[in-house]
């Protein structure tokens, strides 16, 4: 990328996005009154130029934690281009060649789990996972045993289904009434645990997962289906859970016959370091979903994991004819987005980058820890991987959130030192106070190192 724009076509751009877009997650106001918006118009490994052929790094995939192996890979342009032109669509009664090869080559990665049911992307994956569990309910319990369990900061997605399954009360807020059957179970969050009535000082994790319990023995486990929950909590402030939480919570779920839906829509295909988040702490699933990394933004794609036990609860009786999972998505499983994962994957192995994010994230973590070292606003550094979070608190001891608007003065001074980071935002009524990042899995010293000296910058000026 050189810069050489010509101005003229993209002011009309800009004026085109200006009257007839409706963006993503924004108030637009501020486009009626002086702001431009912001245009992306290419973008190559972890850099993107803007309309004003501004060129900036971004610390953030795509602002959402997707393009995992970077802009501008022709190959996976290539992939997506030879796949459609060969055969572009037919609906999910059928297979295709890119469908099947992907299926087969991720279910290496997820020992344990059988078969793949492809969707758009990661809320209807969990919505399809909700479903199937509503199926199973009724098929095998009289619709009884038909209750959702999620987890208090997590998210998985932005249907009315999911945002019932849904831990960030500002994000839900004004959307309701909510589908019933969903039941909140408290965050594991082991920084806010002065918050949690009778949270211990030592064995967090096991009190965390035991509240889980609880609340399983307060509906009833007859009552209770699945548990969905994202291995490392993403847009809820970058939670790992604690040291023993993951053990307690499969026993418990095995305990119960709960099954376990763990969402990978972040984690998912190497953002951690492994292929999936939940590989980290060896638990066995009963079903994942998955979508934003899958290939890396090349194309839309989602997908559902299960054992070959859930598979064989949808096709164990023939004799009644509604037992099958009676669910389409038209345009999920086209072949454009397995053909884009198949060569995603392909791209991580062969390029080493789930070492890459390994080595680069613990890289990372290291520098963010110098920067808590120097600034005290920052009260917690934590995350996995390239998927890390520094949580800002007005003072160390009493862990008070930051102001919201300094948090995000932040995330715009970098932005106006051409970096693009990311901040928990609008999810959780006044703990918005988390800088996210999640650059691609390429990156290098070099770019993490130009990515922590403006968060250095920034948090200066703005803090002080
Ligand atoms: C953990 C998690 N699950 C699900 C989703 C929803 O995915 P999508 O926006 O593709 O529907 C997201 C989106 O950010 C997410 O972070």
């Amino acid at each position: 990328m050189d810069g050489n724009f010509n101005e003229n076509d993209l002011s009309r751009v800009v004026e085109a996005d200006r009257a007839n877009v409706w963006h993503h997650l924004i108030q637009h106001q501020p486009f009626f009154t002086g702001a431009d918006p912001k245009i992306i118009i290419e973008g190559k490994g972890l850099r993107v130029w803007d309309q004003k052929g501004i060129e900036h790094i971004d610390a953030v995939s795509g602002g959402v934690w997707t393009v995992n192996v970077g802009y501008g890979r022709e190959s996976m342009g290539d992939a997506v281009r030879d796949a459609i032109v060969k055969m572009n669509f037919f609906g999910g009664t059928v297979g295709s060649i890119p469908g099947a090869l992907f299926a087969e080559k991720l279910l290496t990665k997820m020992p344990g789990l059988d078969r793949v049911y492809y969707a758009n992307s990661g809320s209807e994956a969990n919505e399809k996972a909700f479903k199937m569990v509503r199926q199973i309910a009724h098929k095998r319990y009289g619709g009884k045993k038909h209750k959702i369990l999620y987890r208090d900061r997590d998210y998985h997605g932005t249907t009315i289904a999911c945002l019932s399954a849904g831990g960030q009360d500002e994000r839900n807020a004004q959307y309701g009434p909510y589908t019933p059957g969903f039941i909140r179970v408290p965050h594991c969050l082991e920084y806010r645990k002065h918050e949690q009535e009778g949270a211990p000082e030592q064995n967090y994790g096991e009190w965390a997962a035991n509240q889980i319990e609880e609340i399983i023995l307060r509906e009833g486990p007859d009552t209770v289906g699945a548990l969905c929950l994202e291995p490392i909590t993403a847009g809820g402030g970058v939670i790992e859970a604690p040291e023993g939480y993951w053990p307690r919570v499969a026993e418990i779920c095995k305990k119960y016959d709960i099954l376990l839906h763990i969402d990978e829509v972040v984690c998912g295909v190497g953002r951690t370091g492994t292929w999936f988040g939940y590989q980290h702490y060896g638990i066995q699933p009963d079903m994942v979903t998955m979508a934003k990394g899958v290939a890396s933004g090349y194309a839309a794609i989602s997908c559902l994991a299960t054992t070959e036990a859930v598979f064989d609860m949808f096709k164990d009786d023939t004799s009644d004819h509604l037992n099958y999972f009676r669910d389409i998505s038209t345009f999920g499983g086209c072949t454009a987005g397995p053909a884009a994962a198949l060569e995603n994957m392909r791209i991580i192995e062969d390029e080493n980058l789930l070492e890459n994010t390994t080595a680069m994230g613990d890289y990372m973590l290291g520098k963010l820890g110098e920067l808590k070292d120097k600034h005290a606003v920052i009260g917690d550094v934590r995350g996995k991987g390239l998927f890390l979070g520094a949580e800002l608190v007005k003072d160390r001891e009493s862990r008070d959130p930051a102001d919201e608007k300094m948090v995000q003065a932040v995330v715009g001074d970098c932005m106006k030192q051409a970096v693009v980071i990311g901040a928990t935002n609008r999810s959780l009524p006044g703990k918005n106070n988390t800088l996210c990042f999640s650059p691609a899995l390429i990156a290098t010293k070099d770019d993490i190192d130009q990515i922590c000296a403006a968060v250095d910058g920034a948090l200066t000026r703005v803090f002080g």
